[in-house]
C-alpha cells in the first residue's frame, strides 16, 4: 500500500493525477487545496466518491495547517502554488509569498518527519524563459542544465518564475541535507480537459462556441509543443514510482512533447475538430517577451525511466474540446 499527499489535488494536473494514480488499487490519496483555483466541480465531486481519496480544504501558507496532516506518507507531491500570467501581474506579492511560503512548510514539515517522504515538486520551464531573454542563446531543445534567469527584478512577469528557481533550489538542498528523494519536474504546456479558462485552448475552445469571427489570433507562426496531460501524469508517476534514481536520490526532469506546431496550425485543428471555421482571422503580433520556438529536450526521462508521450495532438484536442463543449465557462 502507498500512500500519497498531493497538494493542489483540486487544480489541473492535481486532479488528473489523482485520477491515474488510483488505477492502483493499493494506492491511498490525500488531496490538499484551499480552492482558490481548483473548483470543488462535477469531476472532483466524482473523485471523491471513491474510498480511497480524502479531501482536506486547506491553506498551505498556514503553519498551523502542518500539525493536522497525518505523518505517514510515501510519497508527496507539491503541486500547489499560484499559477496563470494574469495573476503575475495582478498579485506578484501573492504569488511569491503564497508559492515560496507552501513550498518552505512542506519542506520544514518533511524535515520533522521520522519517515521522510519522496518529493515531486513541479517547477516550469518560466524559470528559464529569461535566460532566452537576457542571452537569446538558448539551445533548443533545451535540455535541464541550462541556467535559470530572472531577467528584471522589476518586471512582475518573472515573480512566477522567480518562485520556480528559488524552489528548485530549496528542494534540492533540504533534500540532500535532510537525506530524502526528491524529483523536480519542469511541465511544458500541459493541456487537456479542466484545465481551468484562462489558457489558450480553453480561450479558442470558447471563442469557437460563440462562433467569433473574425477570430483573433496573436503570433500565428510561434511554435510551441503540447503534452496531453494523461501522458504528463503518467510521466510523474512512473519517475516518483522508480528506483532507478537510487543511486542520484534528487534528479531534474523535463516532460514535455517534441512534436512543435505553429499557432496558426493548432487553430487549424481545433477548427477543424469543431467542424467551424471562421471566415476571417484577425491576426495580431506576439505579446511582448513572448518567445518564438519553446522546446523541451526529453532525452533525460527518456533515458532515466524510458517515458515518451503517446497522445497524438489530434486526439488530446478532440478530448478537450469535448471537455469544454460539455463545460463550457459560466460566467
Ligand atoms: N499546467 C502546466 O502546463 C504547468 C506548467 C508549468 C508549471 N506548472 C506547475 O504545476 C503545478 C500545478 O499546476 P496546475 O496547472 O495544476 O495549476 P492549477 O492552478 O490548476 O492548480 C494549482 C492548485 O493549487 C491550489 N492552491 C493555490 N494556492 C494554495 C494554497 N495556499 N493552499 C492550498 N492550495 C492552493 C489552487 O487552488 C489550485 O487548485 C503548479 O505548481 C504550476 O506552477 C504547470
Amino acid at each position: 500500500m502507498k500512500k500519497i499527499l498531493i497538494t493542489g489535488g483540486a487544480g489541473f494536473i492535481g486532479y488528473h493525477l489523482a485520477i491515474r494514480l488510483l488505477i492502483d488499487p493499493l494506492n491511498q490519496l490525500v488531496l490538499v487545496d484551499n480552492l482558490q483555483r481548483g473548483k470543488m466541480d462535477a469531476d472532483l465531486a466524482e473523485l471523491l466518491e471513491n474510498g480511497r481519496v480524502e479531501f482536506i480544504q486547506a491553506d498551505l501558507t498556514q503553519e498551523s495547517f502542518y500539525k493536522t496532516l497525518p505523518t505517514d506518507f510515501d510519497h508527496v507531491y507539491h503541486l500547489a502554488a499560484v499559477n496563470g500570467t494574469k495573476w503575475f501581474y495582478k498579485i506578484p506579492d501573492e504569488v511569491l509569498r503564497i508559492n515560496i511560503l507552501s513550498l518552505v512548510y512542506i519542506l520544514e514539515w518533511i524535515k520533522g518527519l521520522a519517515k521522510k517522504p519522496k518529493l515531486c515538486f513541479t517547477s516550469s520551464n518560466e524559470a528559464y524563459a529569461g535566460a532566452l531573454e537576457s542571452f537569446n542563446q538558448l539551445p533548443i531543445p533545451t535540455p535541464e542544465n541550462v541556467p535559470l534567469v530572472i531577467s528584471d527584478t522589476y518586471n512582475p512577469r518573472w515573480t512566477y518564475a522567480g518562485t520556480k528557481l528559488i524552489g528548485e533550489q530549496l528542494v534540492i538542498f533540504y533534500a540532500q541535507v535532510h537525506n530524502f528523494p526528491a524529483v523536480i519536474v519542469r511541465p511544458h504546456n500541459f493541456y487537456g480537459p479542466r484545465a481551468g479558462y484562462d489558457h489558450v485552448l480553453p480561450e479558442w475552445c470558447a471563442k469557437i462556441r460563440q462562433k467569433m469571427d473574425p477570430f483573433v489570433l496573436y503570433s500565428p507562426d510561434e511554435t510551441r509543443t503540447f503534452c496531453y496531460i494523461s501522458d504528463a501524469v503518467e510521466a510523474m508517476q512512473i519517475l516518483m514510482d522508480s528506483s532507478v534514481m537510487n543511486n542520484s536520490p534528487i534528479e531534474t526532469v523535463h516532460i514535455g512533447a517534441t512534436d512543435e506546431v505553429t499557432m496558426q496550425d493548432l487553430s487549424e485543428k481545433l477548427f477543424a475538430i469543431a467542424g467551424w471555421h471562421p471566415q476571417n482571422l484577425e491576426i495580431k503580433p506576439s505579446p511582448a517577451g513572448s518567445v518564438k520556438r519553446r522546446l523541451a529536450d526529453i532525452t533525460k526521462i527518456k533515458n532515466l525511466v524510458g517515458w515518451e508521450p503517446k497522445t497524438s495532438l489530434e486526439d488530446g484536442l478532440k478530448k478537450t474540446f469535448e471537455w469544454y463543449q460539455k463545460n463550457p465557462k459560466i460566467s
